[in-house]
């Protein structure tokens, strides 16, 4: 995520850069005092209300990031609690591809800290801005977060804010799901969703007061990822200009995502994971056999052999060979009652077949000397 990956910011431009956020973060001379375990090396990301530092442990020179936000307004523990709950979900959730977090606290002055792995690399949406996505690495980043978005929700958690700025993507293509922050537990969204989020991803029941929501709403925000990672925008941003075009292989896996009612919708993240997966071979077992067409090379289809058919398919085999064998036979047999017209005994009889094969032989050797 690291712009500048180990030149530390200047606290000046950093405040400049968080201008448009509401946050502005303690200078770096500041932070090593509140944090002295360790050294604040660079910003790999700036969120709503939150400023995210490469930073290195002291101790060990482990390289870790650490989310800082500003200390919870006054009466607004609701903040806190919200901090606390990403905390605890995200210590909850070990998988691969969500980031992993270690710790978390508050400084003396009432900053919210939460320690955890540093990704090298980029958030998705940054990705996206520096130059788009293609396909191949869509299908992967994508099947990645589902396996993200099933773990989390085979942990009881919804996810609630599945965007391209919280999916982070390291050097080497591996996805993090990070940004827990309004996630819920599906439980307590049984009791009603307070709607925190980001509209243009949000399912259309979480904009619905009192409407029932679950996990599906984050299968619903996996579509308008989709959509974006192809295209550089959300399917509600592309309407206003007549819509954009994706991919044949993931329209279909992205339009069931975004089905207005939850029912319609894939049922869990794996599901969308495995159909995209087949869409995509699919897609490519065509482009195959057209691009055969159009070398005029034919694939015909190799028949699989059903345990009736082998008897049968043996048949025709033997009858010919019984056939070539029945020639031979006659052929022999008109042979051998010319050649005992031509070779009578002196006393008038017919030849035996024993001296007709034994005159053959004779011949034979004669002629090979
Ligand atoms: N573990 C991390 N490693 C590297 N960069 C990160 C990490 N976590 C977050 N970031 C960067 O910081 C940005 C803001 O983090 P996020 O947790 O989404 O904050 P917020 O809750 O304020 O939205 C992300 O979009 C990403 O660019
Ligand atoms: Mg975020």
């Amino acid at each position: 995520m690291a712009d500048d990956a180990v030149t530390p910011p200047s606290p000046g431009s950093l405040t400049a850069r968080l201008s448009a956020a509401s946050f502005v973060p303690p200078s770096k001379e500041r932070l090593a005092e509140m944090l002295p375990d360790f050294e604040f090396q660079s910003v790999a990301g700036i969120g709503g209300m939150s400023v995210v530092y490469r930073v290195r442990r002291i101790v060990d020179d482990d390289v870790m990031a650490v989310k800082v936000m500003p200390p919870p307004y006054e009466g607004q523990e609701e903040d806190a609690r919200r901090f606390v709950m990403e905390a605890k979900t995200m210590l909850a959730l070990r998988h691969p591809n969500i980031v992993a977090v270690y710790d978390y606290g508050q400084t003396d002055d009432g900053h919210l800290w939460l320690l955890m792995e540093f990704v090298d690399g980029m958030d998705m949406h940054r990705t996206i801005r520096a130059g788009g996505i293609g396909a191949a690495d869509a299908h992967s980043f994508v099947r990645q977060l589902c396996d993200a978005v099933q773990h989390a929700h085979a942990c009881g958690v919804v996810h609630r804010d599945i965007k391209p700025a919280n999916i982070l993507i390291s050097r080497d293509g591996r996805v993090k799901v990070t940004d827990f922050g309004v996630a819920r537990p599906l439980a307590e969204l049984a009791r009603g969703d307070d709607g925190y989020g980001t509209p243009d991803y949000s399912a259309p029941e979480r904009l619905v007061v009192g409407a029932a929501v679950d996990h599906r709403a984050d299968i619903y925000s996996l579509g308008v990822v989709i959509h974006e990672t192809l295209t550089g925008e959300t399917p509600r941003q592309a309407a206003r200009h007549g819509g954009a075009r994706l991919p044949d292989s993931f329209t279909g896996v992205m339009s069931k995502c975004l089905m207005v009612d939850p029912a319609r919708r894939y049922q869990t993240a794996r599901e969308v994971g495995a159909a995209l997966n087949l869409a995509i071979a699919e897609e490519s077992a065509a482009r195959r056999a057209a691009a055969a067409r159009k070398s005029g090379a034919v694939l015909r289809p190799v028949p699989l052999a059903h345990p009736a058919d082998l008897g049968r398919r043996r048949t025709p085999w033997l009858a010919e060979a019984g056939w070539a064998l029945l020639c031979v036979g006659v052929i022999a047999a008109i042979a051998f009652s010319e050649w005992r017209k031509g070779h009578p005994h002196e006393d008038g009889g017919a030849p035996t077949f024993g001296e007709a094969v034994q005159a053959l032989i004779k011949s034979v050797r004669s002629a090979g000397r």
